[in-house]
């Protein structure tokens, strides 16, 4: 049906451009509130498991008890992908990031995907929110010589992560914990990397390849790859009294802070305010406390200095540091925790479908002669 289409205009980054209708997402930038299907995301996290708020964003409705058990029956069998997919990553140097490694297993998983149906998006999306965690660990562990550990049946999707990755249960809090960080990763609305799988998906592009597109997007520094670089600057700056000068230099040179600043939240970041209260929690017992008071100091000093605020990446990275998963694996992470908001996003933009298509304004040279 043909739609109403304002005047043309220029809005670079696309910034506040609305181009679909979406129920799975609310973001008020102004209030510092995030919905995911009408849930508040402080209520998700208390109340809810990872595995809960995939079955709503996937269906709209938080699962009852016999759907939250067939669900999580479903993830099981989707928690062992391929073989094809482990001879694929075996054949990558070990030198390669996770997150390309994690693209390159979500690809071999549409190569081998034989019937293209949209139909079946919602089994390949439990396929893989279930088969991420495996092949992430898997993929870690190979960079670092070890060999790779099954999925344990009886485990939920984030202990099994951490069982994988390490070799041994987790305890029930850091359990708890991993899954809260994948719950404020599940869902974002129209960023870069859901924009890219709807783009994808808006030209009739299958599943796989939606999400490998999402996948690309997501590992830039400015979306999803800035987690793995927050670390790094905050074990650089070495004590809080240093922060103020760090930060000053920085914006002298007019480079970013990763981990600050938001397209859309202006004041506060919701899950970045939670993350700080789960990382003061942790912080008695870390080796290296003093991260968290850098961190909180440079939150403050950006605020004061350029009023922008904390994003999800910048306590996120010290909660994983502390959970004890290496760097290399946070956009990984993220990626494990955005699949079911990506998914969700892809059978929606394939249930009102438009092909995604913007123009640029022109600012090249006129028409011209071609040299004799
Ligand atoms: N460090 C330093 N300055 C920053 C900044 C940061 N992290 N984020 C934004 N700014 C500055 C910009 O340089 C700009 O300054 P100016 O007005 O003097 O030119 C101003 O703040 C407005 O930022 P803008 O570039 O319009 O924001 P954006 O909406 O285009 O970008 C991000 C949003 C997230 C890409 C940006 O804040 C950023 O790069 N943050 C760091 C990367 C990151 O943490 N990404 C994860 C996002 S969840």
């Amino acid at each position: 049906m043909p739609r109403k289409q304002p005047k043309q205009i220029v809005r670079y980054g696309l910034e506040n451009v609305v181009a679909v209708d979406s129920s799975i997402c609310l973001i008020d930038g102004k209030k510092g509130v995030l919905l995911y299907r009408g849930y508040p995301i402080e209520d998700l996290a208390e109340k809810s498991t990872f595995e809960e708020v995939c079955f709503l964003l996937l269906h709209g409705e938080l699962p009852d008890t016999q759907q939250l058990e067939q669900f999580k029956k479903e993830l099981v069998a989707g928690s062992k992908p391929p073989e094809a997919v482990f001879r694929a990553l075996d054949a990558l140097p070990r030198t390669t990031l996770p997150m390309d490694a994690l693209r390159t297993g979500a690809s071999v998983l549409g190569a081998i995907d034989r019937s293209p149906a949209p139909e079946k998006n919602l089994n390949r999306a439990k396929l893989a929110i279930a088969s991420f965690p495996t092949i992430s660990a898997a993929f870690m562990r190979f960079t670092q010589g070890q060999s790779r550990l099954p999925p344990h049946p009886n485990l939920g999707l984030a202990a099994n992560f951490l069982t994988m990755l390490r070799g041994k249960v987790p305890s029930p809090e850091e359990a708890r914990l991993f899954d809260r960080c994948l719950i404020f990763y599940a869902e974002h609305g129209i960023n870069a990397s859901t924009f890219a799988a709807r783009v994808t998906t808006s030209t009739l592009g299958d599943y796989w390849s939606a999400i490998t597109s999402a996948i690309g997007t997501l590992k830039g520094p400015l979306h999803g790859g800035a987690n793995a670089k927050i670390l790094e600057m905050l074990t650089a700056i070495e004590s809080k009294d240093k922060v103020a000068s760090w930060v000053e230099d920085k914006l002298a040179k007019k480079e970013l802070i990763m981990g600050i600043g938001h397209r859309v939240y202006k004041k506060k970041d919701p899950r970045a305010v939670l993350l700080k209260k789960y990382a003061k929690a942790l912080q008695k017992k870390a080796p290296d406390p003093q991260l968290l008071d850098i961190a909180i100091a440079i939150e403050k000093d950006m605020w004061k200095r350029k009023k922008l605020p904390a994003n999800v990446d910048f306590y996120m990275a010290i909660v994983l540091h502390w959970l004890g998963i290496p760097q290399a694996l946070y956009p990984c992470i993220f990626a494990m925790g955005r699949i079911p908001g990506w998914s969700a996003q892809v059978m929606e933009q394939l249930a009102d479908n438009r092909l995604i298509r913007p123009r640029a304004k022109y600012v090249g040279p006129k028409a011209r002669k071609y040299p004799d």
